[in-house]
């Protein structure tokens, strides 16, 4: 048996994490061959949910689960951890302008970058799903000089996986079949879902795809599927993220298939003309803990519009939280 990991997961009393830690203990994040230590971390008022949380998975005996612990604050939950899951974030309340959410939310991520950078393994991997994800990674990224921009990722998966599940049930083609969906840019609604190198059994799927059908039905579709959900479920998406969750975090970890390409918020290299420093989500391939940008992609002229549109949105992003960017990490952050 291997050495146990460490993985920290925040807000592991909410919706997202009740789901998503049964998944990781029974081995689907890391595989079924290596243990987890879970440090799980709330705020103090849902400390006692956690608990219960947390006796619900030793209840059920999960042969990789190591050891739980309970934090009440990010400095010891994330000590020495491997993976940290960043998942507990202020909820946008009735009345509450998005640029509120932003710096709220900015605040907390901030906090938990400098946490991660003095506590954390240093080779930590961390992934951003509080929202607004792209930016709060951003924070965090440049509140912990020593670690790389690199080491800090953000949710784009459900996107995808939304992508494909979508484009699935309209084509009558199962997922395993579909390949090369990819989303570009901010997990709002100004993402790009890009099927233009997309393919239904290895066959190109844009020749069999009605354009008015793809920017009209399946594009708004897509960016606005989360509130579709919250529509019907009266909250917010949590299952799926879960499982989104598990797939950025394995692949990640243990790389993609041969040829897959998948989603990921990460931070620009310049790669597509997108400004340096921003996470942005990108296609990229994994290889046991490394990723890279798939590259020499040819945009056409409604690519571009769009890949500059959610490029604009992150900007603009980036502007309201500045004073949270600390000015000594710029340079390094943006080379
Ligand atoms: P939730 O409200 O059910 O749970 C959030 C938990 O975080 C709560 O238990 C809360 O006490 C905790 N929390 C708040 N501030 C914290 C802090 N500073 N430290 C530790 N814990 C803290 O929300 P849910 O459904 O689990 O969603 C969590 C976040 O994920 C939300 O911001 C949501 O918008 C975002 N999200 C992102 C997605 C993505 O694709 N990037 C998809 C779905 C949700």
């Amino acid at each position: 048996m291997r050495r146990p990991i460490r993985i920290a997961v925040t807000g592991a009393a909410g919706s997202i994490a009740s789901h998503l830690l049964f998944k990781i203990a029974a081995g689907e994040m890391f595989g079924k061959d290596q243990p987890v230590i879970l440090q799980l971390i709330e705020i103090p008022q849902a400390m006692e949910v956690l608990l219960g949380l947390a006796m619900e998975l030793e209840d059920c005996a999960f042969p990789l689960l190591h050891t739980i612990t309970l934090h009440d604050n990010v400095e010891e939950g994330f000590n020495n951890v491997h993976y940290a899951l960043l998942i507990g974030a202020t909820p946008r309340r009735p009345g509450m302008e998005r640029s509120d959410l932003l710096e709220k939310n900015a605040a907390i991520f901030a906090k938990q970058g400098k946490a991660l950078n003095d506590f954390a393994n240093r080779d930590v991997k961390a992934l951003i799903v509080g929202n607004p994800a792209n930016t709060n990674a951003l924070v965090a990224a440049r509140n912990a000089p020593k670690l790389s921009p690199s080491q800090f990722t953000t949710l784009t998966r459900l996107d995808q996986n939304r992508a494909v599940g979508l484009l699935a049930n309209h084509t009558g083609v199962n997922p395993k079949d579909i390949d090369g969906v990819i989303i570009w840019g901010n997990h709002s609604t100004t993402q790009f879902p890009d099927l233009y190198q997309s393919t239904l059994y290895g066959r190109p799927a844009m020749p069999v795809i009605p354009m008015d059908w793809y920017t009209e039905t399946y594009m708004p579709a897509v960016q606005r599927r989360g509130a579709a959900i919250l529509d019907k479920r009266g909250v917010s998406s949590a299952p799926s993220a879960a499982q989104a969750i598990v797939d950025h975090m394995h692949d990640w970890a243990l790389g993609t298939k041969p040829g897959q390409i998948v989603s990921m918020g990460i931070a620009s290299d310049g790669s597509y003309g997108i400004a340096k420093g921003i996470y942005y989500s990108f296609p990229v391939r994994c290889d046991y803990g490394r990723y890279q940008i798939v590259q020499g992609i040819d945009l056409n002229e409604f690519q571009q519009s769009m890949l500059v549109a959610t490029e604009a949105e992150l900007l603009e992003e980036r502007a309201g939280v500045d004073h949270l960017l600390p000015k000594d990490t710029e340079a390094t952050h943006t080379n």
